[in-house]
């Protein structure tokens, strides 16, 4: 019983705490909101980075491990499909620091679907790397790979 309250009194904490958090936003001003925005978005493709980089390093010849593969593409496609949401607000009229392009907010579908091809291929070089064969999960990574760059190349400043 006393267990039970502990961890009712716990849950509580947590929910007033959440609920501070959202407080909190609606008394941001628009311009902390967009960088609050804009600070969610980099941490979501960081996110895509950090899981990129050891399948990327396998194309290179680092030791092929399937597993690894599968679990980090799956997460990017997981992620993948979260990239319109933190888009969603513009902060085109912000001077925020950002490499987005403004042509993002004037076309949605286009970028949706550019998200979209990041998660479907994610996937499929996942299916791929399951087989445990590193040539088959290799014919997936050039699309793989590739779906970065393409939004890249349309909806971000060019810092390559
Ligand atoms: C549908 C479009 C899209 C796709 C797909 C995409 N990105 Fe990006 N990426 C962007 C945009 C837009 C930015 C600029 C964000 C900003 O500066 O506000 C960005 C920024 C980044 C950044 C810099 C973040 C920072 O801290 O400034 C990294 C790293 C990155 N992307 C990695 C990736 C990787 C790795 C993939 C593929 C696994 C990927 N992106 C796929 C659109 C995309």
């Amino acid at each position: 019983m006393k267990k039970i309250l502990v961890l009712i009194s716990a849950l509580c904490v947590t929910a007033s705490g959440l609920l501070f958090v959202a407080s909190a936003q609606n008394d941001m001003t628009p311009e902390e909101r967009a960088a609050m925005a804009v600070d969610q978005r980099k941490a979501l493709f960081k996110t895509l980075r950090f899981n990129l980089i050891p399948i990327a390093s396998m194309a290179q010849g680092a030791p092929f491990d399937a597993a690894v593969a599968e679990r980090n593409a799956r997460r990017v496609a997981a992620i993948a499909s979260m990239i319109p949401e933190v888009l969603a607000q513009d902060t085109r009229d912000f001077d925020a620091e950002t490499t987005a392009l403004d042509s993002i907010w004037e076309n949605m579908d286009d970028f949706t679907a550019k998200s979209q091809a990041l998660e479907d291929n994610a996937n499929a070089f996942a299916d791929a790397a399951s087989g445990g064969d590193f040539a088959t999960a290799m014919g997936a990574f050039r699309a793989f790979g590739g779906s970065c760059g393409n939004c890249h190349d349309t909806y971000r400043v060019d810092t390559d």
